[in-house]
């Protein structure tokens, strides 16, 4: 059965634009385009679900930063310097609160090997320009007095923030809703491609939805779409993250919180993090698993988790344990999202956002918006053009992006 959902005198059956997927990137790109002034649908059966779902929210990009990857760097911070206004807007046209949360993060050693490799982040961080503090254990623990007391030393980075991916997904679904986006509610099966362009979408239920553009945002499932010439298809991967929820205990009027930020350390090998929400959830996640498209939650994976949180927080153990939850994170060759017109004309990618989808969810929307309504990328969006991974593109690097240089 179609449920669609049309706003009356709104959108035309011929959106400007179609959008595959409605995660927080298609959402975003949606609602965007909207108040640009572009009519927009949105298909997915479940608008909302996906990554969003599991993600933790951590805004990070000072202390997920990486080795060879100074130009992502550039499109993170640009977005977490647009969350605040953007949460403001988007609160505002909703009357929905999204979690964000002004907290900071923590980065912290456990031994000698997780200090030496947090002081080589420090000062990545201090070349690169970014604001962090080398604390002691002791600096750590008298910041969050739950730490375990073996903690050797940490960075604080009061920058980092978080925000709550379900609430934003929810915010988002009604923004566009409110703007007079077009939901339908079924899987795009088929891109249709008509005198060389591509020209709308066919549905699992039978709807064919024909609009002037159409953006790819179906986060790990974007290189899974028929139709679309195999030199267009965006090479995304699943990588599994598996994450827990725990609920925070009611600390005694006067108490500091259990955590006041989020934490977060490298555990025998694998970043772990802790991200305490102002509703009382504590998320602990992520594993990482290269294990296509399942989603099981298992034993091992629960089992890690705990166990590695338990080393760094001790307390957690005592902690209820409400959900536990699998998603997949859209990988790229080179960890970046690809932004912006294909080879095929009409078509457009909004994915590949790998572990910074919540971060970069705002610049996401406004560089789609602008690309959707003046076929201009913006100047922060065009290092992430499709174009890098085409095969015409020159050179053996033509699959890595400029930040994956060695710096
Ligand atoms: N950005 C956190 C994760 O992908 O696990």
């Amino acid at each position: 059965m179609q449920t669609a959902v049309t706003h009356p005198n709104t959108t035309p059956p011929s959106p400007d634009v179609l959008v595959i997927g409605g995660g927080l990137i298609g959402l975003v790109t949606a609602w965007r385009a909207a108040v640009r002034g572009l009519s927009a649908a949105v298909a997915d059966p479940a608008p909302g679900g996906g990554a969003a779902r599991v993600a933790a929210g951590m805004l990070a990009a000072v202390s997920e930063l990486h080795y060879g990857e100074q130009t992502l760097l550039g499109l993170n911070l640009a977005s977490a310097r647009r969350y605040p206004a953007f949460v403001d807007e988007l609160e505002e046209a909703t009357g929905q609160t999204v979690g964000h949360r002004r907290c900071g993060t923590l980065a912290v050693a456990l031994d000698a090997d997780d200090r030496a490799h947090l002081r080589d982040l420090h000062a990545l961080q201090t070349r690169s320009g970014l604001e962090s503090q080398w604390l002691t254990g002791r600096e750590c623990r008298r910041l969050e007095p739950m730490l375990a007391p073996g903690v050797r030393g940490g960075l604080r980075v009061d920058g980092d923030h978080q925000v709550d991916p379900r609430r934003l997904a929810s915010a988002l679904a009604t923004a566009c809703e409110r703007s007079g986006v077009a939901f339908h509610r079924s899987r795009a099966v088929r891109l249709t491609v008509d005198g060389g362009r591509a020209a709308g979408a066919e549905l699992a239920d039978g709807t064919r939805v024909p609009a002037g553009q159409v953006v790819l945002a179906a986060g790990s499932w974007s290189g899974r779409l028929d139709g679309v010439p195999d030199e267009v298809l965006p090479p995304v991967r699943p990588v599994k993250g598996q994450v827990l929820r725990l609920r925070l205990p009611e600390m005694p009027a006067g108490s500091p919180p259990f955590l006041s930020r989020t934490v977060r350390a490298v555990v025998r090998g694998g970043p772990l993090y802790l991200v305490p929400r102002e509703n009382g959830e504590l998320v602990v996640g992520a594993t990482s698993e290269e294990l296509g498209w399942d989603t099981t939650v298992t034993a091992g994976g629960v089992y890690e988790l705990l166990r590695d949180a338990h080393e760094l927080v001790p307390g957690i153990t005592e902690l209820p344990l409400v959900e536990t939850c699998a998603g997949l994170r859209p990988g790229s060759p080179d960890n970046a999202p690809m932004l912006g017109p294909t080879a095929l004309p009409g078509l457009h990618l909004a994915t590949g956002h790998f572990r910074n989808g919540v971060l970069l969810t705002p610049v996401t929307g406004d560089a789609m918006a602008e690309v959707l309504a003046t076929g201009l990328l913006p100047e922060e969006a065009r290092p992430f053009s499709p174009a890098r991974f085409s095969p015409a593109a020159p050179g053996p690097e033509r699959t890595r992006a400029p930040q994956e240089q060695p710096v």
